[in-house]
């Protein structure tokens, strides 16, 4: 059974692409390259044995999304990863963001329509509730006007796709609003690849930590919160990646209730900045250098998932512990430098 991943040699993406080989699924993976590099392609198959199909295409090219879906008219489900993700650049860029998240979007589902039966996951963000008025969040919780037009394409990318399934019945989609995903596989062959000075929280720690940078900046510890700084709910990329197996499959056997359901991906543990500190250097058995500065614009204060509907609906739930993520982010790190 094929499945199309787009986005697929990115972070999430490529993590997804070997769970759906482990399960025996066929990919085609269409990725633009603008934020992966080829060699995931290897990574992927040095893991399962299985070279994925790879097709280098850009999303925003209407006629090529055409081409494509006509070349494989066999393709059972779509996970719909490629997006840029950057909060602070779509402050500064976001009519690249509407374009690129959301007419990308239009085009893939524009094709799915005409297929007939078709399932589709979306790559959501719980950046949609921004500051949650209750914790844990769950997936009732109101999506909350969004603080950066990244958060505002996932936001109506998600309204995009449910306002589509009200009146095409024959389409089936999930939203998987993710927390934080951290982490690599096990084996160290695939992980996160920032490009440049990474914005997020671990893997600024794990370039500190290798030597890369001097020292992590603590963006504030004057938040209302127990020791002072920013809690998040960091979740293992394998966990997330297995969980849009489970998804996919949901849809693939007609057990979806409504033919667009949205499920939090997270641990339902909320970990602060400093805990995150504190488990890269029980992991790495080394002290990190950093220093408190001024709050970052933008942060909520807490962020953290009601796992139940995941749990109980979706079958799934995250398995591994902050300490199992960072570790296997400290190895690829490790790895990657060597
Ligand atoms: C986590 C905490 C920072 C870096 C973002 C996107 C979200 C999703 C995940 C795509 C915060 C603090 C960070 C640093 C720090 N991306 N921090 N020093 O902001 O929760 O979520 O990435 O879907 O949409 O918004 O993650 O890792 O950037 O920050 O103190 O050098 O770490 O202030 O409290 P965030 P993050």
């Amino acid at each position: 059974m094929k499945i199309l991943v787009t986005g697929g040699l990115g972070f999430i993406g490529s993590h997804t692409v070997v769970e759906l080989q482990n399960e025996g699924f066929e990919v085609i993976i269409i990725d633009n390259l603008s934020n992966s590099s080829i060699e995931v392609v290897k990574g992927i198959e040095s893991i399962t044995g299985k070279e994925p199909i790879f097709e280098q295409m850009d999303l925003r090219d209407k006629q090529k999304v055409r081409d494509f879906f006509s070349a494989y008219d066999d393709i059972a489900g779509v996970i719909h990863f490629a997006a840029s993700k950057a909060v602070g650049e779509s402050v500064e860029k976001p009519l690249l963001y509407y374009e690129n998240n959301l007419g990308t979007l239009i085009y893939l589902l524009q094709e799915l329509v005409k297929k007939g039966r078709a399932n589709f996951i979306f790559s959501s963000s719980c950046t949609v509730y921004g500051q949650a008025d209750e914790l844990p969040i769950t997936e009732d919780a109101p999506v909350k006007p969004a603080e950066s037009p990244y958060g505002n394409t996932k936001q109506v990318g998600e309204e995009i796709i449910s306002d589509t399934c009200k009146v095409n019945p024959q389409l089936a989609a999930i939203a998987l609003r993710y927390f934080n995903p951290i982490g690599a596989h096990s084996t160290a062959k695939i992980g996160e690849l920032p490009i440049g000075v990474p914005q997020n929280l671990v893997p600024f720690i794990t370039q500190t930590g290798i030597g890369l940078r001097e020292q992590l900046s603590v963006f504030g510890d004057d938040y209302p919160t127990p020791d002072g700084t920013c809690i998040r709910d960091y979740i293992h990329v394998v966990d997330l990646a297995k969980a849009h197996v489970v998804a996919l499959q949901r849809l693939l056997e007609e057990k979806h209730e409504e033919n667009f359901e949205v499920f939090n991906l997270g641990t339902g543990q909320g970990s602060s900045v400093l805990e995150v500190i504190q488990s890269f250097e029980r992991v790495a058995g080394k002290k990190l250098k950093n220093k408190v500065v001024a709050r970052r614009p933008g942060d909520v204060i807490q962020a953290y998932a009601d796992t139940k509907k995941a749990n109980e609906v979706l079958g799934w739930k995250a398995l591994s512990t902050l300490d199992d993520a960072m570790a296997s982010a400290w190895k690829w790190e490790q790895k990657i430098r060597k």
